[in-house]
């Protein structure tokens, strides 16, 4: 392989070449799959931005088609960017998307396939009353920061509403537009919701969530439902999430605690994840999650490289029993390019040690694992003013010795651990409970001087004296996507090693902490390469 395709993704989505970034639009159709991504068709690094367009029938494998929208009208002239997917009764797909105008304005501009007979759905018209909404002196909306229309709902009035990312000032807003004919909007007096401080609401996302794994699609109403916001926030480059209530009469959405304009929020990904969007899939009746994975090399670098960015493995979501927070899991699909399984009986890992998952081609794998903690009163305290994860993580890093921890994986590590990248738990003891910390530190993964290398964490909502503390993780040569607590916490890592790389990649089970564990459940495989584009 050539230098700059020893990084590649064996079955992480991606185009054989250029840059990519945000999943727009994702949709089923007659059973089929539809993946749109922003795309330069000119280079690797942003600009000149398309829809580029792959299906699949799995979301795992995956064929390329012609661009499905690009650079045609005046609405658009300057660029199509992100937007979403709505299904019209009649089972009609319809996009709203950004526009960008021949004044660099950023404007909404409806498309819709030009024939419903074609599964693939690879030609789309544009509408003659583009843009549909626009900023004016009259709405007083900046036409600098209006983009990323969401999938839109329908609510008993029989108005369609869809939220469009924008801010005033520092203040981000999802700003609300009604429509009875899909084509005339009217903006809303107020927002659905804003919040100070926050800067530009990117990719806003707004759904109903329930207990149950099943899905529900974006206009269902009714008992037991409660809704999530997500938003991107343009100034960090992570999202943020809160789980709350719409009050349909009023139009607007009140979270139910916590708030997107602080750094304590909840995120879908607490590493590299962003601009992401969900749609519903009616075939299998749950919620799916698409997000971007951005790059961790500066910019000349995967200019060089000759492509840059990745798409996550789709993640089924819905809402933790707790009603507190979200939960998610790779799709089950992404199972059937398991093979050559490994299994360890129960084994203990004594402080100090670790253990080589060997069998497997540990550059591209999935592997899970489960701990059980004997002596948790052991547990080191957490200080008061330990309140930030991520800061916590890299202070106490993967070779700080804890009482209970570092313990976890070590994945795409070269044998004489020059490089890894360790994914682990800590548990220490709060005021009334036990509190877990989780992981990812980058620190070393790689001797490469120029990637980025910040280490992340978060706290973990799971409870170490009743439950076993699992961690899975899918390593795809350059991506380490990790599910703690069976996916209440999940972090992805981007990641360039120079020497743990192909067969040169090992995988360990390592306990660095004073006290031994159990490994009470471990299960990898090899995973076999996905047909993307
Ligand atoms: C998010 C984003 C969107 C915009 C698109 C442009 O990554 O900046 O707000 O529509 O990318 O490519």
């Amino acid at each position: 392989t050539s230098p700059n395709q020893t990084y590649r993704t064996s079955y992480h989505f991606q185009p054989p070449k250029n840059w990519m970034n945000d999943p727009n639009g994702p949709l089923i159709y007659k059973g089929i799959y539809h993946l749109f991504y922003q795309y330069n068709p000119y280079g690797a690094d942003w600009g000149n931005i398309v829809w580029a367009h792959s299906t699949s029938e799995d979301l795992v494998n995956w064929i390329p088609h012609e661009h499905a929208i690009y650079p045609s009208q005046q609405s658009d002239i300057n660029g199509c960017w992100s937007g979403s997917t709505t299904i019209l009764p009649g089972d009609k797909p319809a996009i709203l998307y950004t526009g960008i105008d021949p004044q660099n304005q950023q404007i909404q501009n409806l498309a819709v396939p030009k024939n419903l007979s074609d599964p693939y759905l690879t030609e789309w018209d544009k509408s003659p009353n583009n843009p549909l909404m626009a900023p004016t002196t009259i709405n007083k909306i900046n036409a600098s920061s209006f983009r990323d229309p969401t999938t839109s709902w329908l609510d008993p009035d029989g108005r369609w509403r869809v939220i469009i990312g924008s801010k005033r000032n520092h203040r981000g807003l999802a700003i609300l537009y009604r429509s009875k004919d899909f084509i005339h909007w009217t903006k809303a007096q107020h927002p659905l919701h804003s919040a100070n401080g926050t800067g530009m609401w990117e990719c806003p996302d707004f759904y109903p969530v329930s207990t149950s794994r099943s899905g529900l699609d974006t206009s269902v109403i009714g008992l037991g439902i409660k809704h999530v916001l997500k938003v991107s926030l343009d100034d960090t480059k992570h999202e943020y999430y809160t789980i709350g209530t719409y009050d349909h009469i009023k139009d607007i959405y009140i979270p139910d605690n916590g708030s997107i304009d602080n750094d304590s929020g909840l995120r879908y990904d607490y590493g590299k994840f962003y601009a992401s969007k969900t749609f519903y899939d009616g075939l299998k009746n749950r919620r799916i999650l698409w997000g971007w994975i951005n790059e961790s090399l500066p910019q000349p670098e995967y200019v060089k490289q000759g492509w840059s960015g990745v798409q996550a493995i789709p993640r089924h979501l819905w809402l933790d029993k707790s009603r507190q927070q979200l939960v998610q899991w790779p799709i089950v699909e992404i199972e059937t390019l398991r093979t050559n399984r490994v299994d360890w009986p129960s084994t203990v890992l004594k402080g100090g040690s670790m253990l080589e998952v060997s069998g497997i081609t540990a550059a591209q794998a999935d592997i899970e694992i489960s701990f059980e903690v004997p002596e948790l009163e052991k547990a080191d305290e957490l200080d008061q003013s330990w309140t930030n994860p991520q800061t916590l993580c890299s202070q106490k890093n993967a070779s700080i010795k804890g009482e209970l921890g570092p313990f976890g994986l070590m994945v795409l590590a070269s044998k004489e651990l020059q490089e890894y990248t360790a994914v682990f738990f800590r548990i220490f003891k709060g005021q009334d409970r036990y509190v877990v910390l989780m992981c990812s530190d980058q620190s070393r993964s790689s001797l490469n001087q120029k990637t980025d290398k910040t280490t992340y964490g978060s706290f973990i909502e799971v409870d170490p004296i009743h439950e076993p503390l699992s961690l899975r993780s899918l390593i795809d040569h350059s991506i380490v996507e990790s599910f703690g607590g069976e996916g209440k916490a999940c972090i992805t890592a981007r990641v360039y090693p120079t020497m743990a790389i192909g067969d040169e990649a090992h995988l360990y089970a390592f306990n660095t902490g004073m006290e031994s564990v159990q490994i009470s459940k471990l299960s990898a495989w090899s995973m076999k390469r996905a047909q993307i584009n």
